[in-house]
C-alpha cells in the first residue's frame, strides 16, 4: 500500500513526481504529496493534498518549484485518518529532511516515546514522522551513515525514501519489506515502489533486496546492505513499452484490462516453459500434499488450480487464505510444497505466509506477476505469468493468466508423474491454445452485457452460483462486483443454495448462475428452477446454441463451446463485463474503489 516515488537529475523533479504519482496512485488515494529541494538556498519545499492526484496537481499549478531532486507519496491510510498532517512527506522538526514511507513502522511507540523525551514535537499520527526526526536526531554529518543507523532503529517493513538539504545532491532509499527498485537514467535515477512508475524515463532497474540502502546522484548508483557494505546488484532490463501502463483508449484500466485478456493468456501460455524445470517437478511429484496460499482473486484461481492438479497430477491439494493459513496449526513436512499465488508478490499475507513455512521445512512455489517482486524471490521457485502490468484494483487479465500457469503445470506434472499420456496431454493444451480466440469471442458481447448490467444498477444484493470447477468463479464474480460496485454479492456452490441461502431469493434478487453445458448442467438446470421458482432474477451464463435455459432466466449471455475444465477461463468474463458496467453506471470510480488498494502490503 502507498507508493513512492523519488528523483535526481536533469529535468525539473515536479513533473516526474506527478507522473509517478499518477501511475502509482493505484496504491493508495487517501492523500498525496510532494517535497523538492529548492536550488536557491537548499530549502525543502513540501506541498500535500488530501484526495487524489489531480487534487495535488490542481494545487500545484500556479505555484513555481524549480528543484532537480525530489520525493513524492501517495497514501493508504494505516495510521492516522486521511489529512494534510498525516501526508507524507513527512519532516524533521529542523526541517532538514523530509521522508516518504511505505509500510508500517512496528516500534513507532517506543520511538516516538524516545523522540519525544528529548524534545520533538510531532505533527501527525502516523507512524512515518518517527524516520523523520530520527533522522535529524542521528544526523552525523554523512547523510548515508545517518541512514544505516535510521535503519538499525526501525522494527517492521518499510521503503523509505529520504532527502535532506543538508546534502541536496544525494537521494536515499531503504528497504525492509516492501518494494522499491531504482531506475537508472542518464544523467538522473529515480525511486519508485514499482517499474510502471518510471517506464517512462528508463527501462533499467535495480531491484532492491531487503536491508538495502541506495544512495543516489544525478550520475551514479550506490547500493549498500544494512552496515553500509557496498553491494553489487544485477540491473534489470524490461522491454515493456510506456503504453502498459496507459489506458490507450478505454475509459478505466480495468476496461483496457479485461480487454487485454487474450493477448495476456496467450504470452502466459508461451513463456510457462521458460520457468518450468525438473527440479520443480520433481518437487511437486513427491510432494505428501501442496497447499495453494492466496488472498482475493489470487485465491480463487487457487481454488481452481485445485481441481486441475489433483485431477490431472493426483497430487492432494488444499487451498488456504494466506491469513488463516499462516496462523493455524498445519502439519508440514520437507515433503509439503506451500505454493503461494500473488499478482503483486507483494502482499504481506501471503509473503509471510510462505516464509514461515519456509523456515519451518516446507518447499516453496511462487506464481508471481510482478517481476523482481519479494515473493519472486523468496520462494525455492518462482512461475510467471506474462500479464503485463495490471493497474486497475480489481484483478482481471492476472487471474486469467494465472489459470493459464496452473493448467499448464497440472498438464504437466500429469504428465510426469504417467498419470496422464503425451495423447491427452496435447489435446489438453491444444484445447488451452483456442481459448484466447473464445475470450476474443465473449467480448464482442460486451454491449450486450452492459444492457443486461443496466438491469440490476438498483440492486441491493447479488448472488452468484456454480458448480464444481466453476464454483470459485462463481465467487470471483461475487468479489468483483462488491469491490467495485458497492453491493453486496456472495458466491455459493450451486448445490449448496437450498441449504441457506434460497431463504433470500425473492423478486429483487438477481441470481448469475454459471451454467456451461458440462457434465454438471443438468442438475445446476434443477437449481435454476429453484431459484426461478422462488421469482429470483436468472442472469445464465451458458454455452452457445443452449436455448432451452432462456425459457428459465430473465437475461442469457452465451460463451464458446470448450472442454469442460476449460470453462473457468470463459465463465469468469461476462462477470468481469457486468461488474464493470454496472459500477460505471453507478458512477463509481472502478480502478480506484473507495478503500481499497491494489497492492496489500500489512498484515
Ligand atoms: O497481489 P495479490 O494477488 O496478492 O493480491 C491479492 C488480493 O489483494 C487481490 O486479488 C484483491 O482481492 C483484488 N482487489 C481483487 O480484485
Amino acid at each position: 500500500m502507498c507508493g513512492i516515488i523519488g528523483y535526481i537529475g536533469k529535468r525539473k523533479a515536479v513533473p516526474v513526481l506527478l507522473n509517478g504519482l499518477h501511475r502509482l496512485e493505484y496504491r493508495g488515494y487517501d492523500s498525496a504529496g510532494i517535497a523538492v529541494i529548492e536550488p536557491v538556498g537548499n530549502k525543502i519545499v513540501i506541498e500535500k493534498q488530501v484526495g487524489k492526484i489531480k487534487d495535488l496537481q490542481e494545487k500545484l499549478w500556479d505555484k513555481r518549484i524549480d528543484g532537480h531532486v525530489g520525493i513524492g507519496h501517495s497514501r493508504w491510510a494505516t495510521h492516522g485518518e486521511p489529512s494534510i498532517e498525516n501526508a507524507h512527506p513527512h519532516i524533521s522538526q529542523n526541517g532538514k529532511f523530509a521522508i516518504v514511507h511505505n509500510g508500517i513502522i512496528e516500534n513507532y511507540l517506543e520511538l516516538k516515546k524516545e523522540l519525544e523525551e528529548k524534545g520533538y514535537k510531532f505533527v501527525s499520527k502516523t507512524d512515518t514522522e518517527v524516520i523523520a526526526h530520527l533522522f535529524e536526531e542521528l544526523y552525523s554529518g554523512n547523510i548515508v551513515e545517518t541512514a544505516v543507523e535510521v535503519a538499525k532503529r526501525l522494527k517492521g517493513a518499510y521503503a523509505v525514501g529520504v532527502i535532506s538539504s543538508e546534502e541536496p545532491d544525494k537521494l536515499v532509499a531503504i528497504k525492509q519489506g516492501s518494494p522499491l527498485i531504482v531506475g537508472l537514467g542518464k544523467d538522473e535515477n529515480f525511486i519508485a515502489s514499482d517499474i510502471p512508475a518510471v517506464l517512462e524515463y528508463t527501462k533499467d532497474f535495480i531491484v532492491l533486496d531487503d536491508g538495502e540502502i541506495a544512495v543516489l546522484t544525478k550520475d551514479e548508483v550506490h547500493v549498500l546492505d544494512i552496515n553500509g557494505k557496498p553491494k553489487e546488484k544485477k540491473v534489470l532490463h524490461v522491454d515493456w513499452d510506456v503504453s502498459v501502463a496507459e489506458k490507450a483508449g478505454y475509459k478505466h484500466f480495468m476496461q483496457k484490462e479485461i480487454f487485454e485478456q487474450p493477448r495476456a493468456l496467450s504470452d502466459t501460455i508461451a513463456g510457462f516453459n521458460s520457468n518450468l524445470n525438473e527440479e520443480l517437478l520433481n518437487t511437486l511429484s513427491n510432494a505428501d500434499r501442496i497447499y495453494i496460499i492466496a488472498c482475493g482473486t489470487s485465491y480463487h484461481a487457487g481454488l481452481v488450480g485445485k481441481f486441475w492438479i489433483e485431477k490431472f497430477a493426483k497430487v492432494p491439494v488444499e487451498v488456504d487464505y494466506a491469513s488463516e493459513f499462516r496462523y493455524r496449526d498445519k502439519v508440514l513436512t520437507d515433503k509439503t510444497v506451500v505454493f503461494g499465488i500473488s499478482q503483486s508478490g507483494e502482499t504481506a499475507d501471503t509473503r509471510f505466509a510462505l516464509l514461515d513455512a519456509k523456515k519451518e521445512g516446507a518447499k516453496t512455489v511462487a506464481l508471481v506477476n510482478v517481476v523482481g517482486s519479494s515473493l519472486s524471490r523468496e520462494s525455492d521457485h518462482t512461475l510467471f505469468t506474462y500479464s503485463g502490468p495490471e493497474i486497475g484494483v480489481a484483478a482481471t487479465k492476472t487471474f486469467t493468466s494465472q489459470l493459464a500457469v496452473l493448467y499448464l503445470l497440472a498438464l504437466n506434472l500429469g504428465k510426469f508423474r504417467n498419470i496422464i499420456d503425451n495423447r491427452l496431454f496435447e489435446n489438453l493444451y491444444e484445447s488451452l491454445l483456442k481459448v484466447p480466440s473464445a475470450i476474443e469471442e465473449i467480448l464482442k458481447s460486451d454491449e450486450k452485457i452492459k444492457d443486461i448490467a443496466y438491469k440490476y444498477i438498483n440492486a441491493k444484493d447479488f448472488l452468484f452460483l456454480g458448480r464444481n470447477i466453476n464454483y470459485p468463479i462463481a465467487l470471483e464474480g461475487a468479489l468483483k462486483l462488491k469491490e467495485i460496485s458497492y453491493i453486496h454479492a456472495e458466491g455459493y456452490p450451486a448445490g449448496e443454495m437450498k441449504h441457506g441461502p434460497i431463504a433470500l431469493i425473492d423478486e429483487n434478487l438477481p441470481v448469475a448462475v454459471l451454467a456451461p453445458i458440462d457434465k454438471f448442467y443438468e442438475k445446476i438446470l434443477s437449481n435454476i428452477q429453484e431459484v426461478k421458482a422462488r421469482k429470483g432474477k436468472v442472469i445464465s451464463i451458458t454455452t452457445e446454441g443452449n436455448k432451452e435455459i432462456e425459457k428459465f432466466s430473465e437475461d442469457t449471455i452465451y460463451i464458446p463451446k470448450v472442454e469442460d475444465v476449460l470453462y473457468p477461463f470463459l465463465t469468469v468474463i461476462p462477470l468481469q463485463l457486468l461488474s464493470y458496467h454496472i459500477a460505471t453506471f453507478l458512477g463509481k470510480d472502478v480502478d480506484q474503489p473507495r478503500n481499497l488498494a491494489k497492492t496489500v502490503t500489512v498484515e
